[in-house]
C-alpha cells in the first residue's frame, strides 16, 4: 500500500500537485485517474481522445492502465509528440505506447492515431496536423518532463516552443533524435485535462527552477494536475506544503 499527498498552496502554474511515495504508487494513481476520466468523456461526450506521453515514467503507468478498467473501443488515442525515426523503431513513441499497452487491450487498431514521423518532422507535422485537428480539443494529453524542463518534444529555447500551429516540427533536440514533432504549446493548453507524471532525483532541479519562476516548457502548460514521486519534489514544495 503506497500513500500519495497533495501540496498546497500548489504552484501558479498548476492545478494540483500530488506526491506519491513511489513511481508504483504515481503509476497505479495516474492509471485510475484515466479510467476515471475515460469514463466521465464517454458518459458526456461518447468518446475519450487522449494523447500520450513518451518517455520512462508514462510507460511504467501505461502498463498499469492495462489493468484498469477502460472502454477501450470509444477511447481514440493520439501522440503528445514523435521521435523521426522510422517506423516500429524502438525508441519511437508510438513503439513503446504499443508494447506496453496498446496490443494488450482491446482497442480497434483504426482507434490509434500515430505520427508519421518517418517522413520527416516538417512533413509529418503538416499530416499529423490535418489528423489532430479533428481531435481538438484532447479530452487529456498525458505529459512527462524531461531533467532540463522540456514536454512533448517542446526544449527550452528550442523555436518549436513559440510556434502556434497545433502540431509543429521540431529540429535540433538536444535529446536524440534531434528530429521530432509535437503537439504546440496551444494545443497541449487546451486540452480539457492535462497530467504530468513525472519521477525521480533527476527531474528535482528543474522543478525547482520552475518553482522559482523560471518558465520552462513544462511550467508553461497551465493548470495540469501533476503526480510526482518523492525523489523528484524540490525543498521549496516540501516548504510550501506544510
Ligand atoms: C520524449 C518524451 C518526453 C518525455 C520526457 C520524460 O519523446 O522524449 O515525449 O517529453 O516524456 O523526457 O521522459 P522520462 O519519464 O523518460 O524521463
Amino acid at each position: 500500500m503506497t500513500t500519495a499527498h497533495a501540496i498546497h498552496p500548489c504552484p501558479a502554474w498548476a492545478q494540483a500537485f500530488i506526491v506519491h511515495d513511489t513511481l508504483e504508487g504515481l503509476s497505479m494513481a495516474v492509471a485510475q485517474r484515466i479510467a476515471q476520466i475515460s469514463a466521465h468523456a464517454i458518459g458526456e461526450r461518447g468518446l475519450f481522445r487522449i494523447a500520450l506521453a513518451g518517455g520512462e515514467t508514462p510507460r511504467r503507468c501505461y502498463e498499469q492502465l492495462r489493468h484498469a478498467l477502460v472502454d477501450w473501443k470509444h477511447v481514440q488515442v493520439y501522440f503528445c509528440d514523435e521521435r523521426c525515426l522510422p517506423y516500429g523503431d524502438a525508441a519511437r513513441n508510438d513503439t513503446m505506447a504499443q508494447e506496453a499497452l496498446l496490443r494488450h487491450v482491446a482497442i480497434p487498431a483504426g482507434n490509434v492515431h500515430a505520427a508519421i514521423a518517418e517522413r520527416g518532422a516538417r512533413i509529418a507535422a503538416m499530416e499529423y496536423a490535418d489528423i489532430v485537428e479533428h481531435a481538438l480539443p484532447f479530452d487529456l494529453v498525458l505529459l512527462g518532463m524531461g531533467e532540463d524542463g522540456h514536454t512533448a518534444s517542446l526544449f527550452p529555447g528550442n523555436p518549436a516552443t513559440k510556434q502556434d500551429d497545433t502540431v509543429v516540427p521540431v529540429f535540433n533536440a538536444p535529446k536524440p533524435p534531434p528530429e521530432r514533432v509535437s503537439l504546440s504549446m496551444s494545443a497541449l493548453n487546451g486540452a480539457r485535462a492535462k497530467i504530468f507524471l513525472v519521477a525521480g532525483e533527476a527531474k528535482r532541479a528543474a522543478l525547482k527552477r520552475m518553482t522559482h519562476g523560471d518558465a520552462l516548457p513544462a511550467a508553461c502548460v497551465l493548470g495540469a494536475e501533476w503526480h510526482i514521486d518523492r525523489a523528484a519534489l524540490p525543498e521549496e514544495l516540501v516548504l510550501a506544503g506544510r
